[in-house]
Parts: C-alpha cells; sequence; structure tokens
C-alpha cells in the first residue's frame, strides 16, 4: 500500500471551523478575511500550539476581496502568529481549501515544513460589486482631466443604464451555464428525478440536524459573536432544517429551470458564509511535539473534464486515482464525505460509483472557499467515531474539475 509523502508523512492534527451562515444573516458584516482569523485563531488557542511553530499558512477563497486580495498572508497577520510566516492565497473554486490543505501537505511531504495551517474562507454576503466597463472608463478619464469643468463634462457622458451594478455570476465564463443549470442538466442526463433530489435533500438536514443536536458537529465548531453588537452568539450553522419535510422540499418551486426543472433552493446548497482550517505537520514533528494525529493524508488527485459537459461530475474521475495512488478501492474505504453543491450532483457523482456516505453541505451550507476543510475535519472526526480506518473525500467544483482525497484514521 502507497502512502503519499515518500516516507515524510502528513499528519491532520486537528480542525475548527466557524459556524456556517446563510449568506445575508449572521455573519454578513464579518469579512471572508476576519472569518479566517477566527478560525485559525481558534485552531491555535484548541491545540495550544505556540504560533512560533507555525511556518506557513495557505488559505482558499473564490471569491477575494478586490483592495486585499491574499486573504492568507492577512489571515496570517493575527496577532498568535509570528510576522514571519509565509502566508500565500490558492483559488481552485469549491475545492480552494483542499488545495491549500495538498499545497501544504506537499511542501511537508517534500521536507520544506513540518508545521502549516491550511483552509479557507468565504464571505458571499461580501461579494464585489462590479459597474459597467463604460462607468470604469469614464471614471478613469475624470480622474485624468486636468480641471473642474473639464472632469463635469466627461462625467455628464454618464447615462442611468451606467449606473446599473453587474452581479457576479456563479457561471462557467466559457459556457455561460450557471452552476444550477449545470445541475439541471445532469439530473436530466442521469435521470435524477425530482423526489430523489428531495429525498436527498431532506436526509441531508435530518443528519445535519442529529450531528448538531448530539454534539458531533458543533463539535467542530467555534461559537461566533454576531457584530455589531455583539450580544448575540452563533453556535452552529443556521442553514440546517430540523422542521423541514418532504411535502415541504417538494412543494419548492424549480429556481433554474422554471418550467421543466427539478433543482430548488431546498435541494440545492445555499449560498453562505463560514471559515474552516486545519493543523497539519510532519507525523515526526507531531510526536515529538506531543500532539496526538487524527489521521495521515494517504493519497490525493484532481481531475478535469470538459466544463460544457457534465460540469460537477470530475469527482467520478478523481477518486479511482486517488484509490489507486493510496492503493486501495472502494471496497477498504469505511466512510466516503462528498461535498454536496446539489442533489442532482450528488446522485449524479453516486451513480459514477457506489458508496457509504455521510451528511453534507446542502444543509450545512457551503462557503466556497472553507467546504474543504470543513469535510477534512468531519471525514476524520467521524471515522474515529465508526473506528474506520480508511476514508474518502470527493469535492465538485466549478471549471468542471473534481478532487478526492484518501485519509488513513491513526491511532
Ligand atoms: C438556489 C438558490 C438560488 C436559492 O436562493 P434563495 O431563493 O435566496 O433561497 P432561500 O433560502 O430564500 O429559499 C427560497 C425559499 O425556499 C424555502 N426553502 C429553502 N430550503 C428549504 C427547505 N429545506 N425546506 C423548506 N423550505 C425551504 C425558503 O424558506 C424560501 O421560502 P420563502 O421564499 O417562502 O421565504 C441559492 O441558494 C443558490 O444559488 N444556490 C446554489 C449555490 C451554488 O451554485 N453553489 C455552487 C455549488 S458548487
Amino acid at each position: 500500500m502507497a502512502t503519499f509523502g515518500n516516507g515524510r508523512r502528513v499528519a491532520i492534527v486537528a480542525g475548527v471551523r466557524t459556524p456556517f451562515a446563510k449568506a445575508g444573516t449572521a455573519f454578513k458584516s464579518i469579512s471572508a478575511i476576519e472569518l479566517g482569523k477566527l478560525c485559525v485563531a481558534e485552531l491555535l488557542q484548541r491545540t495550544n500550539l505556540d504560533g512560533k511553530e507555525v511556518q506557513a499558512l495557505v488559505f482558499g477563497t473564490v471569491v477575494p476581496s478586490v483592495v486585499e486580495p491574499n486573504i492568507a498572508r492577512e489571515v496570517s497577520l493575527l496577532p498568535l502568529l509570528p510576522k514571519g510566516v509565509q502566508a500565500y492565497t490558492v483559488s481552485r473554486a469549491c475545492a480552494s481549501a483542499n488545495q491549500a490543505i495538498t499545497d501544504a501537505a506537499d511542501q511537508i511531504a517534500l521536507g520544506h515544513l513540518d508545521v502549516a495551517i491550511a483552509g479557507g474562507s468565504e464571505s458571499l454576503s461580501n461579494i464585489p460589486i462590479l459597474h459597467s466597463q463604460r462607468f470604469a472608463e469614464t471614471l478613469v478619464l475624470a480622474s485624468k482631466a486636468k480641471s473642474l469643468p473639464a472632469r463635469i463634462r466627461i462625467l455628464a457622458r454618464l447615462r442611468p443604464r451606467d449606473f446599473i451594478p453587474i452581479t457576479p455570476a456563479i457561471a462557467e465564463p466559457t459556457t455561460g451555464e450557471t452552476m444550477g443549470q449545470s445541475a439541471e442538466k445532469m439530473a436530466k442526463l442521469n435521470a435524477i428525478s425530482r423526489e430523489e433530489q428531495d429525498h436527498f435533500a431532506l436526509r441531508s438536514h435530518r443528519l445535519a440536524s442529529a450531528g448538531t443536536a448530539d454534539g458531533r458537529l458543533t463539535a467542530e465548531i467555534m461559537p461566533v459573536y454576531v457584530p455589531p453588537k455583539f450580544e448575540s452568539v452563533l453556535t452552529s450553522d443556521n442553514g440546517i432544517r430540523e422542521d423541514t419535510s418532504y411535502e415541504q422540499l417538494a412543494a419548492l418551486k424549480p429556481v433554474f429551470d422554471r418550467k421543466y426543472g427539478s433543482v430548488t433552493a431546498g435541494n440545492s446548497s445555499p449560498l453562505t458564509d463560514g471559515g474552516a482550517c486545519v493543523l497539519l505537520m510532519n507525523e515526526e514533528k507531531a510526536k515529538a511535539l506531543g500532539y496526538p494525529t487524527l489521521g495521515i493524508i494517504r493519497s490525493y488527485a484532481y481531475a478535469a473534464l470538459d466544463p460544457g459537459e457534465q460540469l460537477l461530475q470530475a469527482p467520478v474521475l478523481a477518486a479511482p486515482v486517488a484509490l489507486k495512488r493510496a492503493g486501495l478501492t472502494l471496497k477498504d474505504i469505511d466512510l466516503v464525505e462528498m461535498h454536496e453543491a446539489f442533489a442532482a450532483q450528488v446522485l449524479s457523482n453516486l451513480k459514477g460509483f457506489e458508496s457509504k456516505w455521510w451528511a453534507g453541505s446542502i444543509a450545512i451550507g457551503h462557503p466556497f472557499g472553507a467546504t474543504g476543510a470543513r469535510i477534512t475535519t468531519t471525514l476524520l472526526n467521524e471515522l474515529r467515531r465508526r473506528d474506520g480506518r480508511f476514508g474518502l473525500m470527493t469535492v465538485c467544483t466549478a471549471g468542471g474539475m473534481g478532487f478526492a482525497m484518501v485519509v488513513e484514521r491513526t491511532r
């Protein structure tokens, strides 16, 4: 059996996240950088790790701030870490935190690092609002005008339509297709019925509610005081509906194909704010520092397909490669954690491989940049509870890409 790292095994020591909040709710005035700082500070405090031990911080985000684009560096400048911690930001759509984790793991395997923090955060409440090209060009011209009357003459050319902001869409630049439209297409191509999608969404909410009630999910979540008054505190994901029913889900109207569609607000993951991160160490370093580990990374793989085909189907290509690299087959896997962008996508992916899997993003939420770190922590913790050995996680992403990672629980 192969293990990633050529002898320098990469261990996941701990993971933590903020609660995930539906965009426009509890975290609407917290930036992605702040969400990142909150969870990294919590990770250091929970593990009682001296910030001086951390050598690098790798963070993912999908919609970065235009004024603070290197989110990783801003997060690394929190007071608990020395200013010498090197930090960089990665982007691989919904697998951005996975990219952060595998980048840090690669550096540990190479011997360049012993201790790193990796994760991601996203604030979909705070996405940049764009102006039209004409509006931007006119502003630039006006800023170069030599006199006030000249500036006013240039600005007077603006028409009301030039002020209409451009809302960034979650759409493929190459095809113009939104994620939701892609999920619709996949449902049709793979014959996934509306009923199956709603049953799957119900399952997601039921499992996430149970995991919240019995503390399995909340153990991974830090409490966050809600600005601006900081009088209330969010301790769990606010998109989980413990009272949702199949009938309620079945009554929702399709969003992305109103006439013939089956993808609804209920069977899609919601737009979400949140941050998540994990602590990675070379296994020997963890032993030297006296840290027990959750598990080691056995292998990982990325894959991509034509975004014009089935956009969210690439996990089916990535998983066999990750399994082969680990020297395992799906039969050896005790638990699978799949990112749920849409029920239609999960059910389409599952047609590609049968598995034993657990709850996810439809109920819990999906802050794009953070999800990969959430599922890494959840998979390892649940693997321990079930006394399993091998876990597989998969993530589908924009651009027709997919990610898979095999982890092995350490005892
Ligand atoms: C699908 C989407 C457009 C829905 O957005 P929205 O309309 O703001 O969603 P809401 O949460 O307001 O839900 C709409 C309605 O459905 C209801 N609803 C949603 N989930 C429900 C559930 N599980 N049970 C019962 N009702 C539910 C809401 O209560 C709301 O009802 P109301 O209109 O009476 O208030 C949005 O979540 C989205 O774009 N998701 C996809 C994100 C994406 O593309 N991710 C990328 C994946 S990789």
